[in-house]
């Protein structure tokens, strides 16, 4: 048994960068013949986080989570677990993981219990008391002598997750756990991810829904076209960059006209034909007397609310012509 690590200072939150390293991943790519599917990626994830990876379909993903679990070989850089190289020491690295890729292979004629002692029997060195642990974290413990099929999504997303955690690994890699869930079913792995955390876990996990990261993870990697475009603190995102959402009647010259100032190089219209933009100084009152006196009359004014959805369409519009 290794020696478990003091608990960082206690005013430190668990999802704070401040742990130690234990993913890491150095000019990660994979070429699928002429496609590039993941491109000279760098990432560090460290104990005690749960880090979204979010992207929308193709990003790559998946790609990324199967290099970094050794099941496909990468076209060029390397991966990092626990500080120590996956392709050496894959061994003494991978049961110290646990995964979810893609849709969980239950068996849907047994129980919960069943399903836990079946896959515990495969891994070896699963205690009876271990199983009973993970149906009461995973929450399954009251229906856990139904059969699986009669459980609903997010039970059975659950009972998946309890799966990947019969070793108790540090590490828990879930490629689109929350496909399908409800907001509920969302709230639920919210509260299991959470309570993992705070047990010095480390989760990573991907999604293509920004609302389900934005709620389970403290941290997003965004990601496109096999590229990393932003990594962000989701309280950064959700505080806001004191944005100020426009409506006025010719938006296209505004538009060019913000984005000519220094204030308002980011600004942009927003899928309704709003301008969001910065403001001079960070006032509303400057901004709606900048555009007044050039001939831009705001018909209304007011601080955006932070939406996550266009801050991540913002990116991944951002970075499109990087390609
Ligand atoms: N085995 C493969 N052979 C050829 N191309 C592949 C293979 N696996 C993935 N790709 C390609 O690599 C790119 C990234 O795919 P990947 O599955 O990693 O995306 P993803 O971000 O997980 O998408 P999704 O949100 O749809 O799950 C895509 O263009 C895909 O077509
Ligand atoms: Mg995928």
């Amino acid at each position: 048994m290794q020696a478990k690590h003091p608990p960082e200072a206690t005013t430190v939150p668990s999802s704070s960068p401040t742990g130690e390293t234990v993913l890491r991943t150095y000019g990660l790519t994979k070429h699928y013949g002429s496609r590039i599917a993941v491109h000279q990626l760098n990432l560090e994830i460290r104990r005690g986080e749960i880090v979204g990876f979010l992207g929308p379909n193709g990003a790559g993903k998946t790609t990324t989570i199967r290099m970094i679990l050794g099941l496909i070989t990468p076209t060029a850089g390397r991966v990092e677990l626990f500080g120590h190289d996956l392709a050496t020491e894959r061994a003494s690295i991978l049961p110290r993981i646990g995964t979810l890729v893609e849709s969980p292979a239950l068996y849907l004629h047994l129980s919960a219990r069943d399903n836990l002692r079946a896959f515990g029997d495969v891994l070896g060195g699963v205690s009876r008391q271990r199983i009973e642990e993970v149906l009461e974290l995973v929450g399954l413990q009251a229906r856990q002598r139904d059969r699986a099929r009669t459980y609903s999504l997010g039970m059975k997303q659950r009972l998946a997750i309890g799966i990947a955690l019969l070793n108790n690994p540090d590490l828990l890699i879930l490629d689109e756990p929350a496909n399908g869930l409800d907001p509920a079913g969302i709230v639920e792995m919210r509260d299991l991810l959470r309570q993992l955390a705070d047990a010095d876990k480390t989760v990573f996990l991907s999604s293509h829904f920004l609302g389900e990261v934005q709620q389970i993870c403290a941290r997003v990697l965004f990601f496109n076209a096999g590229k990393l475009v932003a990594d962000k603190r989701v309280a950064e995102l959700l505080r806001g960059q004191g944005e100020f959402v426009v409506q006025l009647e010719h938006p296209h010259e505004a538009l060019i006209l913000l984005q000519q100032q220094s204030w308002g190089q980011s600004a942009r219209l927003d899928g309704a034909g709003a301008i969001l933009t910065s403001a001079p100084n960070e006032s509303g009152r400057e901004l709606f007397v900048f555009l007044s006196q050039s001939g831009f009359p705001p018909e209304s004014l007011s601080p955006a609310a932070q939406n996550l959805e266009e801050v991540f369409f913002s990116i991944i519009h951002t970075h499109e012509g990087d390609n």
